[in-house]
C-alpha cells in the first residue's frame, strides 16, 4: 500500500481550517495529529480541544500519534475528540498490551510506535495485536529534522516480522520523510508515510502529496 498522512504539526495554526480543507482536496489518506506532553518529548503541541476542531473539518481519518507518558490514561478522551487511529510509544507504556486492547475496545485502530533506538525485535509479543506499527525516523518532538538512515533496515526487519506473524499490520514511518526518500521506504515495505515539512513548506502541497504516493 502507498499511503500518505500529512502531519498537521507543520500546518499554519493561525489558519488550520484552510490547511485541513486543502488536505481534504488532496490525495492524502489520513491526517497525522501529533500530541506532545513536554515530558515524554521535550516539546508541547496541542490536545483534545484542537483535535475536536480538526475532526469537525477533516474528511479523512485522524491518525493520532501520542507522544505522552502513560497514554492509557487518555484513550477514551482521544476517542471522544475524534481519533480514528491511535498510536502509543513502546517506551511510554508499562502495560502496552493493556493499552493496545483499550484502544481496540473503543473501536479504534491501534498501533505501537518505536523510537529510533528501540529495536524491532521487541515487538515479537505484541505484533499480533497491532493494526499498525509506526517507526520513528527522527527523535520525536519536533518537525523538520533530518531522516535517520538506519530506518530503511528497520522497515525491512519489521516487514519480515509482519509477514511471519501479522501480514495485515501496516508499517508507518514518521520523521524527515520527503520525495527523495519516499520511494525507497515503500520499496523496503512501508505502507504509510508521515510528512510534515515536506508537505507544508513546499510550494504546492497538493502536488507534493501526489509525488509522495508515486
Ligand atoms: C515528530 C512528529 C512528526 C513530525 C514530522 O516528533 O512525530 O510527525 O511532525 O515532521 P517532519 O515530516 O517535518 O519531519
Ligand atoms: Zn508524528
Amino acid at each position: 500500500m502507498r499511503m500518505v498522512s500529512p502531519s498537521l504539526l507543520s500546518a499554519d495554526f493561525g489558519n488550520l481550517q484552510h490547511d485541513i480543507e486543502m488536505l481534504n482536496q488532496s490525495e492524502c489518506d489520513w491526517l497525522h495529529v501529533d500530541v506532545m506532553d513536554g515530558m515524554f518529548v521535550p516539546n508541547i503541541s496541542f490536545g483534545q480541544p484542537v483535535i475536536k476542531f480538526i475532526k469537525k473539518h477533516a474528511q479523512k481519518p485522524l491518525d493520532v500519534h501520542l507522544m505522552i507518558m502513560d497514554p492509557g490514561r487518555y484513550i477514551e478522551d482521544f476517542k471522544a475528540s475524534g481519533a480514528d487511529i491511535i498510536t502509543v510509544h513502546y517506551e511510554a507504556c508499562t502495560h502496552l498490551d493493556r493499552t493496545i486492547h483499550a484502544i481496540k475496545d473503543c473501536g479504534l485502530k491501534a498501533g505501537v510506535v518505536l523510537n529510533p533506538h528501540t529495536p524491532v525485535c521487541l515487538l515479537e509479543d505484541i505484533i499480533q495485536e497491532c493494526d499498525l506499527v509506526l517507526l520513528m525516523s527522527v527523535n520525536p518532538g519536533f518537525g523538520g529534522q533530518k531522516f535517520i538512515e538506519n530506518t530503511y533496515e528497520k522497515v525491512r526487519q519489521l516487514k519480515a516480522l509482519c509477514c511471519r506473524k501479522n501480514p495485515n499490520c501496516l508499517i508507518e514511518v514518521d520523521g524527515g520523510v520527503n520525495t527523495a526518500n519516499a520511494g525507497k521506504l515503500y520499496e523496503c515495505g512501508a505502507d504509510v508515510l508521515v510528512a510534515g515539512n515536506a508537505v507544508f513548506k513546499s510550494e504546492d502541497p497538493i502536488e507534493t502529496i501526489k509525488q509522495l504516493k508515486k
